[in-house]
């Protein structure tokens, strides 16, 4: 297998992130699953990994609604920052033909990511940089389009992050997010997907939200919270149903999952927290 390109952090930089995430090497595991699955893990379709490699709430069909949502076109440069294992990297590489670069501070995501990139084909349109949100190893305006799913809810601090996606964005460039926010029902029950407990979970309310992603010199061109946030995904598993046997799951990556989606389900419905989708545009 071919590996994919991978660049190291630059030394000084802040590393502003729980252990949470930490854990076990992912790829003995995946490879031992897409194996058993009959699949070869060093050749692969972006397909047969979507079930398990799409790291948040709406799976693949939230990643496809959003990359719609900001009109994402063929050869645009983005910044997939708090990329996990790749997944929606591959996506917009594969799918839209898009130029990625992901940041991620966590190295056994890298590390899967990397090899998930080679076996897919993706490791020239797919850049992988260890780095972290509030400090960006990257040009002023290097990039068309910042992409960040269900980050948000790690980041105690938003704005340096709000900052540094503003810097990297040419004039013109949007952010293109699908997040989380609290809701006014109460505080959240844990686990959730993103964290144990409360101490890293890190929610705002909607305006305190769309206030301090705004501040650096965005505006909302898109801001939907709550249900009219999920019909984007909704409409495109409607017209594209997810596969009922993948391969793999997320599951693997997330091994009690159920535990935590079952309680992102009670945390919704009882309107503890609520999805944001947004598309926010820096000033050309
Ligand atoms: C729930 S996962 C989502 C992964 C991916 N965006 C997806 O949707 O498949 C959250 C990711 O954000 C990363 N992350 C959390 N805080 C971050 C920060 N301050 N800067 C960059 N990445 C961060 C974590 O390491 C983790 O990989």
């Amino acid at each position: 297998m071919r590996s994919a390109r991978c660049v190291a952090m630059l030394p000084g930089m802040s590393t502003q992130l729980t252990s949470y995430y930490d854990g076990p090497d992912l790829t003995g595991r995946v490879r031992d699953a897409l194996r058993k699955a009959g699949l070869d893990p060093g050749r692969l379709r972006v397909n047969d990994l979507v079930a398990m490699d799409q790291c948040h709430a709406l799976g693949l069909a939230g990643t496809v609604a959003l990359a719609k949502l900001a009109d994402l076109r063929p050869a645009e440069r983005v910044l997939d920052l708090g990329a996990g294992i790749g997944g929606p990297a591959r996506v917009l590489a594969a799918r839209f033909g898009a130029r990625v670069t992901t940041i991620e501070p966590v190295a056994r995501f890298r590390r899967l990511a990397a090899e998930l990139d080679a076996a897919t084909g993706l490791e020239d349109a797919i850049e992988i940089v260890e780095a972290h949100g509030d400090a960006l190893p990257f040009a002023d305006g290097t990039f068309d389009l910042v992409w960040t799913q269900a980050v948000l809810p790690n980041v105690a601090d938003v704005a340096p992050l709000a900052a540094e996606a503003h810097r990297m964005l040419a004039p013109g460039g949007r952010w293109a997010l699908a997040e989380t926010v609290a809701g006014p029902g109460g505080d959240p029950f844990f686990p959730v997907p993103w964290a144990d407990g409360p101490a890293e979970s890190h929610l705002l309310a909607p305006d305190a939200l769309r206030t301090v992603l705004e501040h650096p010199g965005f505006a909302a061109e898109v801001w939907e919270v709550g249900a009219t946030a999920v019909a984007p995904a909704v409409a495109e598993l409607t017209s594209a149903p997810a596969d009922p046997n993948p391969p793999v799951e997320l599951g693997l990556i997330m091994p009690d999952r159920d535990e935590r989606m079952a309680s992102l389900g009670r945390n919704i419905a009882e309107q503890r927290i609520a999805p944001v989708l947004a598309v926010l545009r820096r000033a050309p």
